[in-house]
C-alpha cells in the first residue's frame, strides 16, 4: 500500500535482540518466532538478518514457511500449529518443515500419509504438551504414550522427537500458573529423553529455570517487552526498537480557546494553540483507540496526541515546541528508537504485537 506514513526496520536491532535472548538462555538453543511476517518485520527479510545466529525458526502455519523458503532460508523451521491437512504433510516433506503434533487428527494424517515421491519420510515432530494454557496439546496423562507411538511411528524422525509446551501467563511473574504449568510439563514428560521446549519471551527473560533445551523467542527479537509493570519495559531488558513507524507533517495552524478537535469534538483546547496534523491513522496501522495524550516525538521532544485517531491523520499539540517549532514537511515518529510502541500499546489500551503486526503488514501490503 502507497501511503505517506513510512517504516524502517532496523536489522542490527533485530540481531542485538537475538544476542540478548541468547545472553539471557545461554544454554539453550533458539526459534526465532518470526509468524505473522516476523510480526510485521517481513519475515524473510528478518530471517535473512538472524540467520547467522539463530538455531532455527518457527512459523504459525505450512503457507508461512513456504514463504520462507521461496526466500531461500534454509535453517530448520517450526511449524507451531502443525499440518492441517495432506497436502501440508507433502509441502513440509518436500521443503523438510518441522511440524508440530497437538491433536489428534495430525496423528491420524500422519498414520494415512502417502506421498509417491518421498514416501519413506520421515518427519522432525515436536509432541505438544496441554500443561495448563488449554489452547493446544495433549493432556498431560497422554504424553507417555503418544511419545512411544511417535518414536516407533514409520513415518516420524525418533532421533528428533521434541516435547514442548506454551505458557499462559508467563507475563505475569507474580501468578503461580506458570511454576504450576512448569511442574505440570516436567511430570508429563518424566523420564523422557528428549529435547523439550517451554519458553516465550517473558520465559527466556525471567523464567530462567525453564529455559531448558530450546527456547522461543518472538516480541523480545522485534525490540518490546512482554510485561505491561514499569520496571520490567524494554530498556531494563536492553532491547532495542526494530521498527520506526514515521510521517509527515501536513499542516500546523492556531487553534481558539475552547475549540474541538477531530471526530466527536472529543478533545478541546484550554486555550488558544498551534497543533500540527500528522498524515498518518488506523488504515496505516496507527491505533484507532489511542487516547489523547499518547506520546509523539517530533523535533527532538515528546508532545501529545489531541483527539481521535482518524482514516489518515492525527492531530498532535504544537505548542510546547518554541525551541525547535514544526512545520510542514517535518517527520513525526509514531514509534521507533525515540519512542518505545510499548507506551503507545499502554495507550490504546492493546498490546505491543498487536500494533506492530498492524501496521508493518499493512505498509507492505
Ligand atoms: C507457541 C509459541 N511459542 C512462542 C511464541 C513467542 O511468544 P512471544 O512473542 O511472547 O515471545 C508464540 C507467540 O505467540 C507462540 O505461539
Amino acid at each position: 500500500m502507497k501511503r505517506s506514513a513510512r517504516i524502517t526496520i532496523h536489522p542490527e536491532a533485530l540481531q542485538h535482540n537475538l544476542k540478548r535472548a541468547r545472553e539471557c538462555a545461554p544454554n539453550s538453543k533458539v526459534f526465532s518466532v518470526i509468524k505473522a511476517n516476523a510480526y510485521g518485520h517481513n519475515s524473510v527479510a528478518t530471517a535473512g538478518t538472524l540467520y547467522p545466529n539463530t538455531d532455527a525458526f518457527a512459523v504459525s502455519c505450512v503457507p508461512e514457511a513456504v514463504v520462507l523458503r521461496e526466500g531461500s532460508i534454509d535453517l530448520p523451521i517450526k511449524i507451531l500449529q502443525g499440518h492441517q491437512n495432506n497436502d501440508d504433510l507433502n509441502i513440509a516433506a518436500d521443503l523438510n518443515l518441522r511440524l508440530m503434533v497437538h491433536e489428534e487428527r495430525q496423528l491420524t494424517l500422519l498414520d494415512q500419509y502417502s506421498n509417491k515421491g518421498k514416501k519413506n519420510h520421515r518427519f522432525d515432530i515436536t509432541l505438544k504438551v496441554d500443561s495448563g494454557m488449554h489452547r493446544l496439546g495433549f493432556q498431560p496423562d497422554r504424553i507417555h504414550d503418544l511419545y512411544t507411538k511417535l518414536k516407533n511411528h514409520p513415518h516420524v524422525n525418533p532421533d528428533n522427537l521434541m516435547l514442548a509446551t506454551h505458557f499462559s501467563s508467563a507475563d505475569e511473574p507474580d501468578k503461580e500458573t506458570t511454576l504450576d504449568q512448569v511442574k505440570t510439563f516436567n511430570k508429563a514428560c518424566e523420564g523422557i529423553n528428549a529435547p523439550k521446549s517451554l519458553c516465550n519471551s517473558a520465559g527466556v527473560l525471567v523464567w530462567k529455570d525453564a529455559h531448558a533445551d530450546w527456547v522461543r523467542p518472538g516480541i523480545m527479537l522485534y525490540g518490546s517487552s512482554p510485561f505491561s509493570d514499569k520496571d520490567k519495559d524494554s530498556d531494563s531488558f536492553d532491547l532495542q526498537a526494530a521498527m520506526t513507524f514515521e510521517a509527515p507533517v501536513i499542516s500546523v495552524h492556531t487553534l481558539k480557546k475552547g475549540d474541538c478537535i477531530g471526530y466527536s469534538a472529543t478533545w478541546q483546547c484550554p486555550k488558544d494553540m498551534q497543533v500540527a496534523v500528522i498524515a498518518c491513522g488506523y488504515a496505516d496501522g496507527y491505533p484507532r483507540h489511542a487516547a489523547s495524550g499518547t506520546p509523539v516525538w517530533i523535533n527532538g521532544k515528546t508532545t501529545e496526541l489531541l483527539g481521535r485517531v482518524a482514516m489518515d491523520m492525527i492531530v498532535v499539540n504544537a505548542d510546547d515546541h518554541k525551541e525547535n517549532p514544526i512545520k510542514v514537511g517535518d517527520w513525526a515518529e509514531l514509534w521507533g528508537k525515540n519512542l518505545s510502541v510499548d507506551s503507545i500499546a499502554e495507550k490504546a489500551e492493546t498490546i505491543p504485537y498487536e500494533i506492530l503486526c498492524n501496521a508493518g503488514n499493512l505498509r507492505q501490503a
